[in-house]
């Protein structure tokens, strides 16, 4: 989804305000651009394209100001033209703005401003904010009043930060789309998410919706939309600049692989109480759970998967659960009430879809927890409770590191509400548990003997690829195709192992390539089906440990440690990201920006 950046200092607004676009830019990359205020007006700068573009023709002389905003666009409304790149501004040019999320009643706004003769040359519906602004302006308002005006006449989702000529001020707001501000010695940053400003500052004001801010060189003040004044603590990130940045690596994505586990290594800390053979996680001491009668999992995309990952882990221990993919569940869910507890899984806290989930079962009276990568996101202060899974932050728009630290940590939360719900904790507790300490050096191994790039490269014509699983593996093979489908842009397909005679095989040729993953649990079974898409001439990848009775049949292999079921897949996936990695490599895909994706989703 788009990104915002705001600047208030003593420094030169445009500095920051680039780097900050580099460094939002998972969050859109189809248009770029920026507004300052250079002593004789507003200067905007914007062109489709990347950042990099901008950067190239960017006049940094006629950009001369300490005050600024920028912008980098995910499309919503119009294509990626310049003139539909942000900022907007009213015909005067003395209004610009910035903004994220989406206006519902935009047409019918716009529609009363070309009445009133204002001439629009965009097809945003952004574009209509600059134009209230200044009617409000034009009527005597003053540029504070006009803004909230403004704000107040906007139906839908937005996160907006505007200036007004000759007024070295930024006026923000938030509603439904994440806005964060940072402080420095120098001024005030307003971004959509920490990692924009991470190299300045790490302490940051989370803004909640129905904030109003006014950023001026010397404060800032937080208000209701009303106007009314509120209190808003500044908290500090724990987040490392340096995790923010590509290091020695070619892209994120590898980067993220190869991080995972020292990201499962934090998430984990201080969470396994091995003396007690139990889990230790702070905020759900047992009984948390006592009452609860189903449990509902809700996510979009990677999360659901990890959501998928934990609802078969707390089912298969006798726990009513069931997943949903959030976009979904506003048609199909099944009824809630003060008994479930709905679980949202979501990297970001910011997707939309996520959101609405969680805020349709709390209107039912369910009882709300997130597992989120996000201190202070939107979906940890919908929730009543939060597990965070401490990954740090992931840039690359496909999610890696942050899938195995949400399986991991719902892994050990099905443990506790188990233990809750139905009275007693699985068997082998204290083997699963020491095989998960054990996971971040488990996972070091899978990295360092990576060699699925020459397998990336040996089946890279083919036309279609498969990834089958049972059980924990369903997810994985559900995850290794939506990983290799977004970055390497080949069709690809997960099924349920099983489910693949019943329509699949189908499609099944010479040119499909199945990879099959096998936990170690049902393993003939996953076999027996791999076998039957290999009499149809489909090269067969068993992703397994050395000596695995899969290996007399495969064609080719992806080793895994031998470890607990409950774990085999999230090692499985690993080697799953490090195929697509390569394949998409050696296809020259733009790994870390795939086309027309966006890393945080905070639209529906
Ligand atoms: C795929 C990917 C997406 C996200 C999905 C949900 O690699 O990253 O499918 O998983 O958009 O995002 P979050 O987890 O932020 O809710």
């Amino acid at each position: 989804m788009c990104g915002i950046i705001g600047r208030v200092g003593t420094d030169q607004a445009i500095d920051t305000l680039l780097t900050g676009l580099e460094n939002l830019e998972y969050r859109g990359y189809d248009s770029a651009g920026v507004a300052v205020q250079n002593g004789s007006g507003i200067k905007v700068q914007k062109r489709s394209g990347k950042v990099d573009d901008l950067k190239r023709t960017i006049d940094s002389d006629d950009l001369h100001g300490e005050v600024g905003i920028g912008h980098t666009r995910w499309s919503t409304h119009g294509p990626p033209t310049d003139e539909n790149a942000h900022p907007h501004t009213d015909s005067t040019q003395d209004v610009a703005v910035v903004h994220n999320g989406i206006i519902e009643n935009y047409a019918e706004l716009k529609a009363d401003l070309v009445a009133a003769g204002h001439e629009f040359t965009s097809d945003t519906d952004t574009e209509v904010i600059p134009h209230l602004i200044q009617s409000y302006f034009d009527e005597g308002a003053s540029a504070e009043a006009a803004f909230r005006q403004a704000i107040d006449d906007l139906d839908g989702s937005y996160a907006v930060a505007a200036m007004v000529a000759d007024d070295h001020v930024i006026y923000a707001a938030r509603q439904g789309s994440p806005l964060v501000v940072g402080l420095d010695e120098e001024g005030y940053f307003l971004a959509s998410d920490v990692p924009a400003f991470l190299e300045y500052t790490d302490s940051v004001v989370y803004l909640e919706d129905g904030d109003v801010i006014v950023v001026r060189p010397d404060g800032i003040e937080f208000t209701d939309l009303e106007g009314n004044d509120i209190e808003r603590e500044a908290e500090t990130v724990n987040w490392d600049p340096e995790q923010a940045g590509k290091g020695e690596y070619d892209h994120f994505m590898l980067k993220e692989i190869y991080e995972q586990g020292t990201s499962l290594s934090q998430a984990i800390e201080g969470r396994i109480d091995h003396e007690a053979g139990d889990v230790a996680l702070e905020s759900f001491p047992p009984g948390t759970f006592e009452g609860i009668e189903r449990v509902q999992f809700v996510a979009c995309g990677t999360s659901y998967h990890a959501a998928l990952y934990g609802s078969i882990a707390m089912n298969c221990a006798g726990v009513q659960t069931s997943a949903h993919l959030a976009n979904e569940y506003g048609v199909s869910a099944p009824p809630v009430d003060e008994d479930t507890l709905v679980i949202a899984v979501t990297q970001s806290g910011e997707t939309a879809d996520t959101l609405s989930a969680m805020r349709q079962a709390a209107a039912d009276g369910a009882r709300l927890l997130t597992v989120t990568n996000v201190v202070g996101s939107t979906a940890a202060r919908l929730a009543d409770d939060t597990l965070l899974i401490r990954a740090g932050p992931e840039i690359g728009v496909a999610a890696t590191k942050t899938f195995s630290s949400q399986a991991v940590m719902l892994l050990l939360l099905a443990q506790r509400v188990t233990g809750d719900v139905v009275g007693e904790q699985r068997a082998n507790l204290e083997a699963l548990l020491e095989d998960v300490s054990a996971l971040p050096e488990t996972i070091e191994s899978v990295l360092e003997d990576d060699d699925s790039r020459d397998l990336a490269e040996t089946y890279l014509d083919s036309q279609s690829f498969f990834f089958i699983g049972r059980g924990l593996g369903f997810p994985v093979a559900l995850e290794g195709a939506l990983k290799f489908k977004e970055i390497t842009y080949e069709h690809a397909e997960g099924f349920a192992s099983g489910e693949l005679k019943h329509g699949p095989l189908a499609l099944v040729t010479p040119e499909t390539p199945v990879f099959a993953i096998f936990t170690g649990e049902e393993d003939e079974k996953v076999l027996n089906n791999a076998e039957e898409a290999q009499t149809r001439g489909a090269p067969v990848i068993a992703v397994c440990p050395e000596g695995h009775r899969a290996l007399n049949v495969a064609d080719a292999h992806l080793e895994i440690p031998d470890v607990d079921p409950d774990l085999a897949g999230l090692l499985a996936n690993v080697q799953l990201q490090l195929v697509s990695y390569h394949a998409a490599n050696a296809l020259g895909r733009p790994i870390d920006k795939p086309r027309n994706l966006a890393k945080s989703v905070t639209v529906e």
